[in-house]
């Protein structure tokens, strides 16, 4: 095919939920990906937070191999035993925070949250979720319902009753909301989709607490920040904050779907038979990839080169605030980053001159954009694409918005 065809073929087949940007990506290896044409790119969206040990990684491709080649579905799915899937739970037993003991599978980031918000209800035998503002959590119904941004919302209703919110950060809300029908507060411990909001270091603990005290659920969202995208493994696990579901989901398997959702011996033991499942959780060829994808992010230590790239390019990026008065500020956690500017139409414009000079950046919340690159990414590659970044941002203030100063 060429980039045309390709392009014919999903603009007319395709439901157009999507405004896409006008490339056919045909391969990828490491931070770099190739379209039909063959020119290459860079991607610093890393898939949205998914391809987290780079494009074409080897190990996935062995990994993938080897495990079709033995088996891809148990009969009777999880009904039956998998060496791949118990080897993922011992490495998953290391790396999680001790006191989750219990892990399920799921596919998708929105599919692990649901389940974590249904079996909270059973737990609990409560009904009502407090969610935070602009927090992201899915797209299924539960989900949507537990988000808080209305562009994702509004047009859905009547979504699922019972949810609340207040707002991110805000511990005086979370205390004055809590009552006895809470059965989980769910959030995200840097919030993603609503604008890389990072709070202040107190928040989860003091959350755990008055969670605790209120005797509701805590349910962290780790589908975007887990697996060291902000440096350490999990921020929970790095914070010591007990919750009782942790969701997991995009770095998990390095870009194959996969996804899973940890328990606190509190929650599993209050869990029956039946109380959950699904055709393709824990299927051993998911399991296989994300097994290597984890075993990868441990050998190679890439918790400490998130820390240093994130205080690379965070250095980097800081100068532009003073450079240029369209940047309003440059925030972000290992390398989870974002650059805000004044209004979204600027955004809008850097992003369409980040992809013209062939660099893929998100733009996020309106007025950010998103910077998110495979974590394993050296200090050169990290430069060239912020240089790009850079001068895609003169460009457009040149163009556009002279300095009135
Ligand atoms: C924090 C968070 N939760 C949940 C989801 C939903 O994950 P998925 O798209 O895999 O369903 C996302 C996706 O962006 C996310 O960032």
């Amino acid at each position: 095919m060429t980039s045309k065809a390709t392009f014919d073929m999903e603009d007319k087949f395709m439901a157009p939920f999507f405004v896409k940007q006008r490339v056919s990506i045909e391969k990828g290896d490491g931070i770099h990906v190739w379209d039909e044409e063959g020119n290459r790119y860079i991607d610093f969206t890393s898939g949205w937070g998914v391809t987290c040990i780079g494009h074409g990684q080897k190990v996935i491709r062995e990994a993938l191999y080897e495990q079709a080649g033995k088996i891809i579905q148990n009969p009777n799915s999880g009904l039956t035993y998998s060496p791949a899937r118990a080897s993922l739970l011992s490495l998953l037993r290391e790396i999680l925070p001790p006191n989750l003991t219990g892990v399920f599978f799921a596919n998708s980031g929105a599919e692990a949250n649901d389940a974590s918000i249904k079996l909270a209800r059973k737990v609990t035998n409560r009904m009502d979720v407090v969610s935070t503002l602009q927090s992201f959590h899915g797209r299924t119904i539960s989900t949507a319902s537990a988000t808080g941004q209305a562009s994702h919302r509004d047009k859905f209703n009547p979504l699922m009753p019972n949810f609340r919110f207040i707002p991110f950060g805000d511990l005086d809300a979370l205390e004055e909301i809590l009552d006895e029908n809470v059965a989980a507060m769910i959030l995200e411990p840097v919030q993603g989709e609503g604008g890389v909001r990072v709070p202040s270091d107190d928040y989860l603990v003091e959350t755990e607490r008055l969670c605790k005290k209120n005797g509701s659920l805590l349910i962290v969202d780790e589908i975007q920040t887990g697996f060291c995208r902000t440096g350490p493994m999990f921020i929970t696990g790095a914070l010591g904050v007990n919750v009782d579901f942790l969701t997991m989901a995009k770095g998990i398997a390095g870009g194959f779907p996969f996804a899973a959702f940890s328990m606190s011996e509190q929650v599993v033991k209050n869990l029956d038979l039946g109380d959950h499942g699904g055709t393709y959780c824990g299927n051993p060829l998911g399991c296989a990839v994300a097994h290597a994808v984890i075993k990868y992010l441990m050998d190679h230590n890439i918790s400490d080169n998130v820390e240093r790239m994130g205080r690379f390019a965070l250095d980097m990026m800081g100068q532009w605030k003073a450079q240029y008065h369209k940047v309003v500020d440059v925030r972000g956690k290992g390398l989870l980053l974002l650059v805000e500017f004044e209004d979204e139409d600027t955004a809008v414009r850097v992003s369409d001159e980040c992809f013209a000079r062939r660099l893929f950046v998100r733009q996020t919340h309106g007025t950010g954009i998103r910077i998110f690159p495979a974590l394993n990414i050296n200090e050169g590659e990290l430069e060239e694409g912020l240089t790009i970044f850079r001068e895609a941002v003169e460009v457009i203030m040149d163009k556009n918005w002279p300095d009135p100063s």
